[in-house]
């Protein structure tokens, strides 16, 4: 019955929350992950994500990595289950496999979680996938992590936050001592103490004693730690005199973050967080359409694609196309609209993603990603939608840091290559940019990460035949030209910038450096520059 259909989907997106982590290298990442599926029990002993994460790293060959994607595929979305919650964790790539798809992952988040290593505060990775959310108005919550290292001054670090990202920080815990000497942390809203224990390896969760604050049996924990708790009671005054109140509703809108500081690796803080996240996160909501918003809990069943991931085994081709579900109840073997091609497909070998490895899925919700294999039919930002057509907004194109030209040295294999670039270009794998100088018609690849550059060079190898070379080019940053190019000649030469076009024509200025980019600013004001891509359903073809 459609009432009953109703409430069932009312009832899994209220329980659903979904994220990504947002962070620099080596801060953690993938130690707090798997803790947080420690205490979501979706595995039982901590080490087993983090060796097949080293396992992917210590190759360089990305044949071999692409055989470790099942790795990187499983681990797009980890899925767990905690105190009733059904919590999806999307997995941002990082490290050396940084690329666009760490930005668009961001495009299927309901909220982010920051993490930042507390002796080394907000690191370039981590601003730009921070400004990421921005655009979004994602939710942030701020985990502070190795507390069991000598690390900055707690309220350094929230300042920093406060001063460079323009968060307003709400600590909602703050630590008891740091280093050797760290013990515990007061949680500021429950107004109690956890005393943690140090675990041998951290792999199993860290046995806490919680007591209130003004109990008497507080006195043995903290008495060898003097020092420590005068800090902590300063600290906190200081906190109650002058910082902000806990405002959810800014918190909502991506302005103010609750800030927790813990270990990862010892276990830390790590269940506090998770408990006061999953009550602060915002659950699924509506996403942008040409027909509005979209209610997460209506009937028909929405999504869009967010990531496209060629497949393991490259003699199958098979890509999976991964959808994040915005509407409705997604059931095995539905057929569904698409809305690009006017196309109706039916979703027969849908996967759900886990850690522990692939399963079959048959029932998703609102904030669930699945997984599709179909090949050669998805984009990025296609929408898929059962009864009235719709489309979501898209992905923005993010402003590439690396480019290089692609040449191609056999002229006999010029339409392999021109086909292989223009699919690649499709599925997202890399930006296409050409030069404005006729003479010059091979095209630049534009990427965030050199493993793009890569990825292309492989993939054309092996799947269409041609062999390429890349010429680097010294830019680091490209602007898109918002009024397009009669406003780029209204304003004359421009130094210190090469003008080139994007796959749609439009022009994009590309800087050899931030300060150059600053210079062009300055010099004409009036010229309105974008590091973000103008949505390409926007511009005419
Ligand atoms: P990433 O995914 O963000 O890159 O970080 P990852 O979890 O791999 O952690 C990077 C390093 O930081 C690892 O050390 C890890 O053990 C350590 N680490 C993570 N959380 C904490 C913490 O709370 N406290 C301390 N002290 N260290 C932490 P490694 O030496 O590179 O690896 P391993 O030998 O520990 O496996």
């Amino acid at each position: 019955m459609t009432s009953d259909l109703h409430h069932e989907i009312t009832q899994e997106v209220k329980r659903r929350r979904n994220f990504a982590i947002i962070s620099h290298p080596d801060a953690g990442k993938t130690t707090l992950t798997e803790k947080l599926l420690l205490y979501g029990g979706a595995i039982h002993e901590a080490g087993a994500v983090k060796a097949r994460r080293a396992q992917r790293q210590a190759t360089s060959d990305w044949m071999a990595m692409e055989q470790q994607r099942g790795i990187s595929i499983t681990s797009t979305v980890l899925q767990f289950e905690y105190q009733g919650y059904q919590i999806n964790l999307l997995d941002t790539p990082g490290h050396q496999d940084f690329s666009e798809d760490t930005y668009r992952t961001l495009a299927a988040a309901d909220n982010a979680v920051m993490l930042v290593d507390a002796a080394k505060g907000l690191e370039p990775q981590t601003r730009k996938l921070f400004q990421v959310c921005q655009l979004r108005g994602l939710p942030i919550f701020t985990f502070i992590n190795k507390l069991d290292r000598p690390g900055r001054e707690p309220l350094e670090l929230i300042d920093e936050i406060e001063q460079e990202l323009g968060l307003i920080p709400y600590p909602v815990n703050w630590p008891l001592g740091m280093g050797d000497r760290f013990r515990g942390v007061y949680d500021r809203l429950r107004q109690n103490f956890h005393f943690f224990e140090r675990t041998t390896h951290g792999s199993r969760a860290a046995a806490e004693t919680v007591i209130a604050l003004g109990d008497p049996a507080i006195d043995p924990y903290i008495e060898p730690y003097r020092l420590e708790y005068n800090q902590l009671k300063d600290e906190l005054e200081l906190l109650e005199g002058v910082g902000a109140k806990l405002d959810l509703n800014l918190v909502h809108q991506g302005k103010m973050t609750p800030i927790f500081f813990g270990s990862a690796m010892t276990n830390f803080g790590v269940r506090l967080f998770l408990e006061h996240f999953l009550t602060y996160a915002l659950p699924p909501m509506a996403y942008k359409s040409d027909r509005g918003p979209i209610d997460p809990t209506q009937e028909q069943f929405t999504g869009f694609v967010f990531k496209l991931q060629a497949n393991m085994d490259p003699k199958h081709r098979d890509r999976v196309a991964f959808v994040r579900v915005c509407s409705g109840k997604f059931e095995k073997d539905m057929t569904v609209s698409h809305a690009r091609t006017g196309k109706t497909i039916r979703l027969s070998r849908p996967q759900k993603l886990f850690a522990q490895g692939r399963e079959s899925l048959e029932t998703a919700y609102a904030g669930d990603v699945i997984g599709l294999n179909n090949p050669g039919m998805f984009a990025i930002g296609d929408t898929l939608y059962v009864g009235s057509k719709l489309e979501y907004e898209g992905i923005p194109c993010f402003s590439p840091e690396l480019f290089a030209y692609l040449r191609n040295p056999n002229p006999s294999k010029f339409k392999s290559f021109q086909k292989g670039v223009n699919e690649l270009r499709e599925e997202g794998a890399v930006q296409i940019m050409y030069s404005t100088d006729e003479s010059k018609r091979e095209p630049i690849l534009a990427a965030v990460g050199q493993l793009q550059f890569e990825v292309v060079q492989f993939r054309l190898l092996h799947e269409y035949g041609v062999e390429t070379r890349l010429d680097p080019l010294p830019y680091t940053v490209a602007r898109w030209v918002l009024d397009g190019w009669e406003a780029l000649e209204a304003v004359g030469r421009i130094f210190n910038a090469a003008t080139v076009k994007d796959s749609w024509g439009r022009p994009v200025l590309l800087f050899k450096n931030e300060w150059n980019l600053q210079q062009t600013m300055a010099d004409h004001p009036k010229l309105r520059l974008s590091a973000i891509a103008p949505l390409a359903a926007a511009v005419p073809a």
